[in-house]
């Protein structure tokens, strides 16, 4: 469906050619001052020097052309030049029985879809998911639904960090504790043991042990530096152990997205680039992109427009250890060969900005990356505590995720109890459906770039800008129709009926923003304003049903009209929070 400003505007336009003036003019926005009006348009302000002529004298003339129109039932020109509008009831009740009608609520799905990846979570295998990983997690799974629901082909890969120096250490303190397994018998020849030789528990110990030792004992380091690059070069038993080291923090890691319903597409890593890393390093020298520098070979990535010094994309590390970068290039040469995407999207901490710069360029300057392939990196801040710095558990240690779920769910157990009208059982489960809400809301409803606070108490409130206050909005909703529906009438083929007073009409004003809030959030990859658009429909609707008797009134056709409104704004509502990431609960 054309959005609501859009048609608008088209009125506009015409009033403005029908008067003699530029239809480039008539620009809609809504009102900043719902109070007189709900659009407006100040292009005859924009048109007075054009034209020679006093504001006020332009938007009169327009006005007068916008007498006949089927969408206004109000429209002034008031001074300097404004023209105020509001819209007709029934063209309103119209575009809502539209949207009613249409199973994807008046979103139209892209012409030409897209092939986008979305590249999140990002996780390090072998260390514990911590909060930093939340965001890169929560944005991106948000961004992937939107795409998808804007009709894309979407894939989602969650690119873990497992070929780095992390399992150089790994490895080099398995070796030191079981010198004895054969993985680390350079003459062994046989299979290697199916098992792996340590547990999930284990492993989380054994890498802040190794970083610990590398960070203090230099011979210790260059060990881990040089499992690193035989892991990396193909040695049989580091690679046999690199396997067990996968499979038990995949089974991990997927568990544990799962309980933050998070799910993705591809469980692709930096190690599956390897494979492209000798043939890509062998083109870039041949063809000149790259060269020594200080015993490093990179790629110079400066252009004339640059206002400060980019430094040179590395490619390989002088003891022939690929890097971050290198991965990502290699990365890319799969991605297009594979899927040959029209975008792909990067999710990590806006700190890592110079190295997606630095491999953005290495990649179109070589060619890996065609013209029409369009990357983005949406780089999100830090979540920080209520003292302002990086969140921390109490004792001061980087927090875990499963932690701060736990706490967020903990808390609003406790909140759920206070209200308690529903079962022990089901408290439990409402509990985490509701937590879900607050950590992602929490996150999202900010804008990504900023640092935020991660505030427990007011993220797990029923009032305010929170994703409990939004959840109770749309619980009210259904116990509403449910009670409606137990009176023994039914839900179907209701349609809206023209607005009976100002709350109500308000409530339709902001439903029918829908398709233009979400067409918006995928161009700007801003799920905020998904979130902002929530707030104020839930307080729209609140608003409504505080003033108004619904299960009471006794006008039936008045009675059908609020319940299809009902109807249609719950399922604007858990439209948006499908693509949040989070849904609704029954009770609570
Ligand atoms: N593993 C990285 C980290 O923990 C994030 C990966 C982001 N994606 C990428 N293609 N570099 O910071």
């Amino acid at each position: 469906m054309r959005k609501i400003i859009d048609l608008i505007a088209e009125e506009l336009a015409a009033a403005f050619q029908a008067a003699g003036y530029d239809k480039d003019y008539a620009k809609v926005t809504l009102s900043n001052r719902p109070d007189l009006c709900e659009y407006q348009c100040n292009g005859a302000m924009a048109g007075a020097r054009k034209y020679q002529k006093a504001p006020i004298m332009i938007a009169n003339d327009v006005v007068e052309k916008l007498g006949g129109s089927q969408c206004f039932e109000e429209v002034g020109a008031v001074n300097p030049g404004f023209i105020n509008l509001k819209l007709k009831k029934e063209y309103v009740t119209d575009y809502l029985n539209q949207m009613s009608d249409d199973e994807n609520l008046g979103l139209d799905r892209a012409k030409n879809p897209r092939m986008v990846v979305v590249d999140y979570g990002g996780p390090n295998v072998a260390k514990p998911l911590h909060v930093g990983h939340l965001r890169s997690a929560i944005i991106g799974e948000g961004i992937k639904r939107l795409a998808r629901k804007m009709g894309h082909r979407v894939l989602g890969d969650v690119h873990l960090g497992d070929w780095g120096y992390q399992m150089g250490l790994i490895i080099t303190e398995l070796k030191e504790r079981k010198p004895e397994l054969p993985y680390f018998n350079e003459d062994f020849e046989g299979e290697y043991p199916a098992e792996a030789p340590f547990t999930i528990g284990e492993l989380e110990e054994i890498y802040p042990t190794a970083s610990g030792r590398a960070k203090e004992d230099e011979e210790y380091r260059r060990e881990a530096l040089e499992a690193t690059r035989l892991l990396q070069n193909g040695h049989a038993g580091y690679r046999a152990v690199w396997r067990h080291i996968m499979n038990v923090s995949v089974a991990d890691l997927k568990k544990n997205y799962e309980s933050l319903n998070v799910h993705f597409d591809l469980w692709k890593g930096e190690s599956d680039a390897q494979a492209y890393i000798p043939d890509m390093i062998e083109r870039f020298r041949r063809e000149g992109y790259a060269h020594m520098d200080d015993g490093a070979l990179v790629i110079d990535v400066q252009e004339e427009t640059d206002t400060k010094e980019i430094p040179p994309c590395m490619i390989q590390k002088s003891d022939g250890a690929s890097l971050y970068g290198t991965t990502d290039l290699a990365t890319l040469i799969q991605r297009e060969q594979d899927y040959d995407p029209d975008q792909i999207i990067y999710l990590a901490d806006k700190r890592q900005d110079l190295h997606f710069l630095q491999v953005f360029r290495a990649a179109r300057k070589t060619g890996i990356v065609p013209e029409k392939t369009d990357l983005a990196f949406l780089g999100f801040g830090t979540m920080n505590g209520k003292d302002g710095k990086p969140f921390k558990t109490r004792e001061g240690g980087v927090m875990r995720l499963e932690n701060l779920i736990a706490e967020i769910v903990d808390e609003m157990r406790k909140k759920i109890a206070e209200n308690r009208t529903v079962a022990e059982e089901e408290a439990e489960e409402t509990a985490r459906i509701v937590g879900m809400s607050a950590i992602k809301y929490g996150d999202l409803s900010n804008q990504a770039f900023k640092d935020y606070v991660f505030d427990v108490d007011r993220f797990t409130s029923f009032e305010g800008n929170t994703g409990p206050y939004i959840l109770y909005t749309i619980v009210r909703i259904k116990s509403i129709l449910s009670k409606y529906e137990a009176g023994g009438c039914a839900l179907e083929g209701l349609k809206t009926e023209p607005a009976h007073d100002d709350n109500e009409k308000a409530l339709m004003l902001e439903v029918l923003k829908y398709n233009d809030v979400m067409e918006t959030a995928f161009e700007e990859l801003a799920l905020h304003k998904i979130c902002a658009y929530i707030y104020d429909l839930s307080n729209a609707f609140n608003r409504f049903y505080h003033e108004t008797k619904i299960l009471a009134e006794e006008d039936e056709t008045k009675q059908k009209g609020y319940i299809a409104l009902l109807l249609l704004t719950k399922r604007v509502l858990n439209s948006c929070i499908d693509v949040l990431g989070f849904e609704a609960p029954e009770r609570m």
